[in-house]
């Protein structure tokens, strides 16, 4: 009987702020513009990756959430190959390792939260994804370096790397190879943000999101200037607001970069609808909770799907769950399901 090697890791969700909608290239599949994502905890939303190989598997194979998922598509090959041409220059310096790159991989993972249902379960999957076999072939490569990879099989999946304020910049050579994500700040930077999961529903998505950012790309009179003009200047003023611990600035921003992002999708032939009556209703509470405050105390934000993800500081932490809590019992559609709070922001992995 062959041995079989295997590795196991977990990785977070992360849920954009400033969002990635456009693919520059779909081979390398890197992005139109640049996006910022905050890494929420994993003690509430995370994938679980087991990566196993042996001399006696014969055919790379993924089961997702108990069952058999296809990893034939261009993206997950494109990982698998990086990945193991990395194990094998290591196997080419030192001989007498065991020559993991020449056998077929197994993947088991489970993700806690619905699978394409909007919460970035391709962020954390292939995040977990990239690690999981980085860890199994024992490679010394930076979260920026497997970065680099993660994008390949889901964009979003670069920034699940790291934990904290996380930046995807989209790069300008040729061949993708300086479209990686990096660490604008550590989770320790701004520790008292909170995100509040609003579960709507755990239903899978009726537009993919690769599938859908390419419609908009080709369709849409008001995507171009999104991407090229309004975006990079949220990214400016994103990664200030960070820097100086602006809430309301980081609010603002926050839900301007969404509402814009679905109103690129709305603007799509055919259009794409991923928010939903009870996701309105969702923005019409916060709304009302900011104008009550007099000031911006909460933002939400919705990526490609209905649930809604809305950050708050601590020091409000009260008033916007109690609100939410209030409003659950009475906006057909919310369940409380899935309702959760990160408690935290934690720290993924550092370059240093
Ligand atoms: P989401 O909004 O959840 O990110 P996407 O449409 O971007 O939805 O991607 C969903 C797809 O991501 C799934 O159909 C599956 O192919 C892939 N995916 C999700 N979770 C995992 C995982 N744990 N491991 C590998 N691939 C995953
Ligand atoms: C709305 O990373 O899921 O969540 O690269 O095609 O896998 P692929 O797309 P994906 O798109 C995420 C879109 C978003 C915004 C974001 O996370 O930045
Ligand atoms: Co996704």
């Amino acid at each position: 009987m062959a041995e079989i090697y295997h590795a196991t890791a977990t990785a977070p969700v992360n849920i954009a702020v400033i969002k990635y909608w456009g693919k520059a290239s779909t081979k390398l599949n890197t992005p139109t513009n640049s996006s910022l994502s905050v890494t929420l905890s994993q003690d509430d939303l995370r994938t679980i990756t087991t990566a196993s190989c042996s001399a006696s598997f014969d055919s790379d194979a993924l089961w997702l959430n108990g069952a058999p998922h296809d990893v034939s598509n261009a993206r997950s090959q494109a990982c698998f190959a990086e990945l193991r041409a990395l194990r094998k220059a290591k196997e080419d310096q030192d001989s007498s390792l065991p020559p993991l790159s020449s056998y077929k991989l197994h993947l088991i993972s489970e993700n806690n939260f619905p699978t394409a249902a909007g919460l970035a379960s391709s962020a954390a999957g292939f995040a977990a994804f990239v690690r999981a076999i980085a860890d199994l072939y024992e490679l010394e490569e930076t979260p920026t370096q497997l970065s680099r990879i993660a994008r390949q099989g889901s964009g979003s999946a670069c920034r699940s790397l790291f934990g904290g304020y996380v930046a995807w910049e989209k790069g300008s050579r040729e061949d993708g190879y300086d479209s990686i994500a990096v660490q604008v700040a550590p989770e320790s930077h701004w520790p008292t943000m909170r995100a509040a999961v609003l579960v709507i529903s755990d239903a899978k998505k009726g537009v993919s999101s690769t599938s859908g950012m390419q419609a908009t790309v080709a369709t849409s009179t008001l995507f171009p200037n999104r991407a090229n003009v309004i975006v990079p200047a949220r990214m400016e003023a994103m990664k200030k607001a960070i820097a100086e611990k602006d809430f309301e600035g980081f609010a603002e921003l926050t839900m301007a970069d969404s509402n814009s992002f679905h109103a690129v999708c709305l603007d799509t032939i055919p259009p794409i609808f991923y928010m939903n009556d009870s996701s309105r209703a969702a923005v019409r509470v916060v709304e009302e909770i900011n104008r009550c405050a007099g000031k911006k105390v909460a933002a939400y934000t919705f990526d490609a799907g209905p649930n809604a993800v809305i950050y708050y500081d601590e020091a409000n932490e009260d008033l916007i769950l109690g609100v939410l809590k209030k409003a659950t019992d009475h906006v057909t559609g919310w369940s409380d399901k899935y309702s959760r709070i990160s408690p935290k922001v934690p720290d993924g992995f550092n370059d240093s």
